[in-house]
């Protein structure tokens, strides 16, 4: 009796989620709204806006083909799981000098949970437009519309994404929580200035996976204030490889916690992974819990550096040490070739020694005429575990 009666009552209720879960979503093509061969800025915010309405789950839909975008700003809230399903190949005008919001991006994704963006190439068409492109020496250059902010999203998933022909690809994603960057694919040559990949910051649960990066700078860059970002399976060159920071100049900067980076390959890059802080600078905060483990490297530069007397242009004094405290570091089973004789390099403060830092089964090979390979210490007295090659502050640690 008892029996039957929990039974009917599961039964009940898988009929119910399999209502919830078969049902369709709602469709809101671009084409609905006035998308055609012109730009279909106006259109698809149209589809957006009356999907964002939606109490039942829906997909805004680009369909195959090349559709002109000249800037759109996609803001929720969302009442229901929201998609952008692009199946097309969305293209910025090359000048950019028509972007109508010169500060704003191409396109900018606000304030949604449960969304989903699943494929579709954003081909930025930089060939043309940022030959000119001075900005690696002046400021104040004009901004690069190629451009991707995702900001105050959650529970999101980024999918299947291609980004070509893009001399300016900058993914922000800035203050989200729970994202999930899975196979997203950017290219842009090596030679293209501040191009970093995908930049973070003060984000909580990112993961970025299966996914190939090659830019002119850092394939992934870590602001302040991350906490618990995964990065797995992802292949970066050409470009600066992944790096936390630069970190220290504005004293409001919070601390940055949990990063794991696994099964990584570096190709050709200026640097495997980084963290860069600035000497004389006020912020106090603390770099903790990274794992960097199960990594190759290609020729590449500086496959681990740690550089707390990040000073570029002499824009600061190294007077005084960083502020920023490094600790609970593992670095494992690190592997391959380094394109210079220092293939490990740990520069830290001498104000904020760095602590508990795990190094083990690191083979790591250079074989240009500049010697052996070293590594360089300063401030760090790493924990060894494992196989070293070659072997890790072998000389006894300087202080500043
Ligand atoms: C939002 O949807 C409701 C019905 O669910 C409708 O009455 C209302 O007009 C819609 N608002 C907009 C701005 O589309
Ligand atoms: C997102 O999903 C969660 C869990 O299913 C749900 O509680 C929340 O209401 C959803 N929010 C939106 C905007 O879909
Ligand atoms: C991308 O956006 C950020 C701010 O979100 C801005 O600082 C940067 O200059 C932009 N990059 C390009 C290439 O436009
Ligand atoms: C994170 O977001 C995914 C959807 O992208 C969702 O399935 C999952 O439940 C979320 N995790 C947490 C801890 O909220
Ligand atoms: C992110 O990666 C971590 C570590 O692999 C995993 O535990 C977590 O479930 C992933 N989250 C999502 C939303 O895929
Ligand atoms: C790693 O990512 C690449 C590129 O997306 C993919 O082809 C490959 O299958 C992934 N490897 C694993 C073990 O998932
Ligand atoms: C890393 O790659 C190895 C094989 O190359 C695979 O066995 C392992 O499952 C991968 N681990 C993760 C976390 O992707
Ligand atoms: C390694 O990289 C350097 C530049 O960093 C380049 O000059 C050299 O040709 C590369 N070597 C190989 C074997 O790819």
């Amino acid at each position: 009796m008892q029996l039957n009666f929990i039974v009917t009552i599961l039964f009940f209720l898988s009929f119910l989620a399999y209502n919830v879960y078969a049902e369709e979503p709602v469709i809101f093509d671009i084409r609905n709204y006035g998308a055609g061969s012109g730009d279909i800025s106006q259109a698809l915010l149209d589809a957006w806006t009356a999907a964002c309405n939606s109490t039942a789950p829906s997909i805004v839909f680009i369909p195959p083909g090349t559709w002109q975008l000249s800037q759109v700003k996609l803001h929720g809230p969302n009442k229901a799981p929201l998609e952008l399903q692009v199946q097309g190949t969305l293209q910025a005008n090359p000048d950019p000098s028509k972007l109508p919001d010169k500060d704003g991006q191409w396109i900018t994704l606000n304030y949604v949970d449960n969304f989903t963006l699943s494929g579709g190439i954003f081909d930025g068409q930089g060939q043309q437009a940022w030959r000119q492109n001075d900005c690696h020496k002046n400021q104040n250059c004009a901004k690069l519309p190629i451009n991707m902010s995702f900001n105050f999203i959650k529970n999101s998933i980024i999918r299947d994404v291609t980004s070509k022909n893009s001399k300016n690809w900058h993914v922000n994603c800035i203050s989200s929580q729970n994202v999930t960057f899975l196979r997203f694919t950017i290219s842009a040559p090596g030679d293209s200035i501040n191009t970093d990949g995908i930049h973070l910051g003060r984000d909580t649960m990112i993961n970025i996976t299966d996914s190939i990066i090659g830019t002119g700078d850092d394939c992934i860059s870590i602001g302040d204030e991350m906490k618990d970002l995964y990065i797995q399976n992802v292949t970066c060159g050409p470009g600066h490889g992944i790096s936390i920071g630069s970190l220290g100049r504005n004293v409001a900067e919070k601390d940055v916690q949990g990063v794991y980076v696994r099964n990584c390959t570096f190709r050709g890059t200026d640097n495997g992974v980084r963290i860069k802080t600035w000497p004389s600078a006020p912020a106090q905060l603390q770099i903790s819990d990274l794992h960097f483990e199960d990594l190759i490297m290609d020729n590449v530069s500086n496959p681990v550096i740690f550089d707390q007397e990040y000073c570029p242009h002499n824009l600061c004094k190294l007077d005084k040490p960083s502020l920023i405290k490094i600790s609970k570091v593992t670095l494992k089973n690190i592997r391959g070739t380094s394109a210079t004789s220092e293939v490990m390099s740990f520069l830290c403060s001498g104000a904020k020694p760095c602590e508990n830092i795990e190094v083990g089964d690191i083979d790591l090979t250079y074989t240009g005429t500049l010697g052996p390979a070293t590594t360089k210490c300063d401030n760090i007295k790493p924990i060894l575990v494992g196989k070293q090659n070659p072997p890790i502050c072998a000389t006894p640690a300087q202080s500043a």
